[in-house]
């Protein structure tokens, strides 16, 4: 009865004792692994130094996303932004680029890589824009038109975690139908292949900041083995889970400045191992950080005294039809309260009639890329100008809707019916204002009512 039982005790022993020997000995033949690298990023910033306080319960701002990495981000971590930090292609917009860039070096990235936003400037103005940054600025896209040289250097090499990480910036030119001035975009397999094999040789990983589709992502790790990590890009939804596609990880953001990405992984000989992936969401709680609120207090005041093309009265109104000339030209609503008295009553108790006030109250009166949405006709010939202070044409008046109203006044003043009637209005109208991240989502038959005259 005791034999086999004793027996298969010692097969048992044997066979425990062999496989530990066998699993020690295949260990040690194993690739030893690296250590493990963090890699936090930020995409489609959008002008979001802090955010524009449109709606409450607004997330994001590179306020709120430098609050979330002081109080997360680990330290040996990297830290990049792959593109479209810029607002806009107005002058303003390119001052406010120098203060966001500012604010990526008071939160320590590492390196930011150029988007569609920025490839939308002319060639001399992004050079000179970038130039001012101590970071570096990547792109193995864009280059000079005439001298076919990168503007800005294509690639980077930096030390973490004891390895040489070598990154490479791109942008797809399908994200810029009409790049700026003297920019010209290289296709991305011509980018990459010009920088991947020098750049690969030289260092231990490579990732590849690329402002590109979630498809050519992974059309791109699956045509170049070299790239350890690809960070995205030109997308509409932030990644759900990192993507293991060939011999790379895939993972991207977007969404102005709402969300920082985080991923960390290690290398265990050819094979990648991913720890860790997050999309952190900005919400309203977390506090803006004191430090980025002053700077971009400093861009009010600065944009308050700037001389801007917008200032200029003769300046041509960018939306006009050529060869059309508007005759009609704007008022201001009180002028309309003199035979209109039961609209304008609606609308002064609306938010419309105070939206001006609105932005004195957050200091923001001058900062033109508030100023369009919340006054008449700003950038337009006869529109609102910053220089009018506090003038007729403030506030979301009758003709920020209804168009300019002076032949319509002059007629009716002079007894007659003018030769025009105001287009009837929709949907369509007020989402020119209520979009994106500076509305709650428009709603015609929630919204129309609160304000219906
Ligand atoms: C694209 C148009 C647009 C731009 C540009 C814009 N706003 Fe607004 N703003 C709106 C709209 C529309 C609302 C109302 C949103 C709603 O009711 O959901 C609003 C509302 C606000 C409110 C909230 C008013 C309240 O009491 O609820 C503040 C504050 C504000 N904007 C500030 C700003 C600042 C500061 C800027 C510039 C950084 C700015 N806005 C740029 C369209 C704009
Ligand atoms: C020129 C830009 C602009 C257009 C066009 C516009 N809005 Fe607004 N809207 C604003 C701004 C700015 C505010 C915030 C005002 C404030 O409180 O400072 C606002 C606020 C509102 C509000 C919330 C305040 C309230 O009074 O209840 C409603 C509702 C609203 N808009 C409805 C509409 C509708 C409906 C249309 C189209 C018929 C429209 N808006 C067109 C800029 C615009
Ligand atoms: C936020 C946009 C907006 C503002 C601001 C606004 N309106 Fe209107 N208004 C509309 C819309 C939308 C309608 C209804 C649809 C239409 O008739 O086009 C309308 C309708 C009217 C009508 C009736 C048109 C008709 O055919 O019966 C008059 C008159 C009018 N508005 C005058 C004014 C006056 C005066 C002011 C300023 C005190 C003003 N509106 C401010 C959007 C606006
Ligand atoms: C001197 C009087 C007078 C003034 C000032 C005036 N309106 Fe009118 N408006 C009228 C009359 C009269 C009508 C036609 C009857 C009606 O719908 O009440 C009219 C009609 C309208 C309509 C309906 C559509 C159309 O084209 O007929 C809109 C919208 C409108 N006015 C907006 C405005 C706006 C905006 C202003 C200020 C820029 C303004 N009105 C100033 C007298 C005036």
């Amino acid at each position: 009865m005791q034999k086999p039982v004793i027996a298969a005790a010692i097969a048992l022993f044997i066979l425990v004792v062999a496989g530990g020997l066998f699993l020690a000995l295949s260990k040690e033949e194993r690739p030893s692994e690296t250590a493990e690298l963090k890699v936090y990023f930020t995409c489609d910033t959008h002008g979001r130094l802090e955010p524009c306080g449109c709606f409450t319960g607004q997330l994001g701002g590179l306020t709120r996303a430098q609050t979330w990495l002081k109080q997360n981000r680990e330290p040996n971590s990297l830290l990049f932004d792959i593109g479209g930090a810029i607002g806009g292609e107005q002058d303003y917009h390119v001052i406010q680029y120098g203060y966001i860039l500012q604010a990526y070096e008071k939160m320590g990235y590492q390196a930011l890589n150029l988007g569609a936003g920025e490839a939308r400037l002319s060639a001399k103005t992004l050079k000179e824009a970038t130039a001012a940054s101590k970071l570096p600025v990547l792109s193995a896209s864009l280059v000079d038109s005439q001298s076919r040289k990168p503007l800005v250097s294509p690639t980077t090499i930096i030390e973490a975690g004891g390895r040489k990480i070598g990154l490479l910036g791109v942008l797809d030119p399908r994200s810029v139908p009409s790049p700026g001035d003297g920019l010209t975009i290289l296709s991305l397999d011509d980018a990459i292949s010009r920088h991947l094999p020098t750049l690969a040789a030289k260092c231990d990983e490579v990732i590849l900041l690329a402002f590109t589709t979630e498809a050519e992502m992974k059309r791109l790790a699956e045509e170049f083995y070299e790239i350890t990590l690809i960070i995205g890009g030109d997308v509409g939804q932030a990644s759900q889970f990192a993507q293991e596609v060939n011999q790379s990880l895939v993972v991207f953001t977007t969404n102005e400045a709402r969300t920082v990405g985080e991923i960390s992984f290690k290398r265990r000989g050819e094979v990648l191992n991913k720890q860790d992936f997050d999309i952190h969401m900005l919400y309203p709680d977390v506090k803006q950080d004191p430090e980025l609120i002053s700077l971009s207090k400093d861009f009010k005041k600065y944009i308050s005294t700037a001389s801007l093309e917008v200032d200029n009265p003769d300046r041509v109104d960018p939306g006009a039809i050529p060869g059309v000339t508007s005759t009609a030209h704007y008022v201001g609503s009180q002028s309309c309260a003199q035979c209109h008295a039961e609209e304008t009553h609606i609308w002064k108790a609306s938010g419309h009639g105070h939206a001006f006030k609105t932005l004195v109250d957050r200091g923001s009166q001058a900062d033109p890329t508030c100023i369009g949405c919340h006054t008449v006709g700003f950038g337009e010939p006869s529109g609102y100008q910053r220089a009018f202070g506090n003038s007729k044409l403030v506030d979301v008046g009758c003709e920020s809707c209804h168009g300019p109203g002076s032949e319509h006044v002059q007629s009716w003043l002079a007894g007659t019916k003018p030769s025009f009637e105001f287009r009837p209005l929709g949907p369509g109208d007020c989402k020119s204002c209520h979009h994106g991240e500076f509305s709650r989502p428009f709603d015609w038959d929630i919204f129309w009512p609160k304000i219906a005259h």
